[in-house]
């Protein structure tokens, strides 16, 4: 029987199938003079020529076969005369499956020739077949893997958190309700009070901003978990590291302090950048000539200097000096004044990294009314126990602390920032059955991801991204 391979497993192995039977399948990217189909499955951005021969096929039916076609060949692996390639398979039996419309392709991305990455968005459901987007993707999966891979082989057990939630671990403001109420027959109690009674789980529930609060809980008893799931926030922000709808990871470790959470943090994002390098080189490869001209700016390159460096590690209070001596000697001006004690804005963050330090910076102890309540308070009072690590061009992609395990001292913050400590009892209740410290970070996966393939905006590395006005 003729077996069936994956176009990389044919051109991996070229030796091997030469002069072999085999079965390919996949679509056309093009097709010239009736004489070279160049094929693409997807299993990589490489494509295998197959030589069709008018001897062998009615040219009314070749006709048939135009761009985005899809096809399954049957043929002999051969050499290739030609330079591009060391392997062809020539063809003697196909069998089209979908044909393409001709009308529809004229106004589609399939059409060959250059996009933008705005027009491919137009088409989210085809931009799949693009070159640079199934890069990104082939990418994308590979970091997920990378991720369980490092946390598996670090004795790390991932947690399933609950997606949907009655309370918000980040703040107010930023939830997208969910419920089963009829919106246009809402039962009011009174004017502006809902009966939740009637809600689908009698109370107000949301989709999850994060799972950290229920990481904590499983980590005071398994040691080490993590998450790697879809959280959803309704910030109004439209830029391009934004998203609705994203995927972040987050570890939970008993018995780690916050320096430990940050060279665990540093550890592990050289190990996926190490991963990508080995793992990637063809995706990696093309993208770099489809976003830069210069071949000094290889995205190859950047990853491995990456990984030659020590994250620099600059408390919230040092950077602040950092950058009003920056002000002071003309070196910058900023559109927000730097006082100590506001939160850093994107143009302070791009500075510290892209100019003054050029690299990964993690910023530690944090003014404590500008982080979440389950940060670790200081003794100077002021500050918590928080981490940021910031990179060249998508600034902030991992946020964490330690927390605070101290049930008075967590009791008194939750008082301040008015967190409803009935619907978190429980999570109060994790400092009463034997509380250690603990630590533990979010990693912001898309951002990852955009921040490996080079992209420049987040809508160009998830398959169908959604944003505000966006669904
Ligand atoms: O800094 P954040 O809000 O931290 C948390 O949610 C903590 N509970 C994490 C923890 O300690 N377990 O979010 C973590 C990361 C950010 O650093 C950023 O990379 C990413 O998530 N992120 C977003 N990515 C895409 N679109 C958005 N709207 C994002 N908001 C945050
Ligand atoms: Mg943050």
């Amino acid at each position: 029987m003729i077996k069936k391979y994956s176009i990389q497993t044919l051109l991996d192995n070229y030796k091997f199938f030469l002069n072999k039977k085999v079965i390919v399948e996949g679509w056309v990217r093009s097709f010239r003079n009736y004489i070279f189909i160049s094929l693409n499955d997807g299993s990589t951005i490489r494509n295998i020529q197959i030589i069709v021969s008018l001897k062998k096929f009615k040219k009314n039916f070749l006709k048939e076969i135009t761009i985005g076609t899809s096809i399954h060949v049957i043929g002999i692996i051969t050499n290739s005369i030609g330079k591009e390639q060391f392997i062809e398979l020539e063809s003697y039996f196909i069998k089209i499956y979908g044909k393409v419309d001709n009308l529809l392709f004229q106004q589609s991305i399939l059409q060959p020739k250059k996009h933008s990455l705005e027009k491919l968005r137009t088409q989210r459901h085809l931009r799949f077949r693009t070159n640079v987007f199934s890069c990104v993707m082939r990418i994308r999966h590979h970091i997920a893997f990378s991720i369980h891979k490092y946390f598996n082989d670090n004795g790390f057990f991932y947690i399933h958190t609950p997606i949907i939630t009655t309370s918000n671990a980040e703040g107010a403001g930023n939830m997208f309700q969910v419920t089963t109420l009829d919106l246009k027959h809402i039962p009011w109690i009174k004017d502006n009070i809902i009966d939740y009674q009637k809600d689908f789980f009698k109370c107000q529930t949301y989709l999850g901003v994060s799972g950290q609060l229920e990481a904590e809980a499983a980590s005071l008893a398994l040691g080490k978990v993590y998450t790697f799931g879809p959280v959803f926030r309704a910030e109004n922000s439209n830029t391009s590291r934004h998203l609705s709808e994203f995927w972040m990871i987050e570890p939970e470790m008993a018995f780690y302090h916050l320096d430990d959470n940050m060279n665990l943090a540093e550890k592990f994002l050289k190990y996926i950048i190490q991963y990508i390098i080995e793992h990637c080189v063809d995706d990696l490869y093309f993208l770099t000539h489809y976003i830069y001209t210069n071949e000094e700016e290889s995205l190859l390159k950047q990853l491995e200097s990456l990984l030659t460096i020590n994250f620099e590690k600059i408390s919230y209070t040092e950077s602040i000096k950092i950058l009003n001596k920056s002000i002071h000697n003309n070196k910058v001006n900023f559109l927000h004044p730097v006082i100590w004690g506001m939160d850093l804005q994107s143009e302070h963050e791009q500075y510290l990294v892209n100019k003054y330090f050029k690299n990964p910076i993690i910023i530690f102890d944090y003014p404590y009314h500008i982080k979440a309540f389950y940060m670790r308070i200081n003794n100077d009072e002021k500050t918590v126990r928080a981490m940021d690590i910031l990179f060249p061009k998508v600034g902030e992609i991992i946020g964490g602390s330690q927390r605070e395990e101290r049930y008075d001292v967590l009791m008194t913050r939750m008082n301040k920032h008015n967190i409803n400590k009935k619907l978190l009892y429980w999570y109060l209740d994790t400092r009463r059955f034997g509380s250690v410290p603990h630590s533990g970070f979010g990693l912001g996966f898309d951002r990852l991801v955009q921040f490996i393939s080079g992209m420049q905006n987040i809508r160009d590395v998830i398959p169908f991204p959604k944003t505000p006005n966006h669904a």
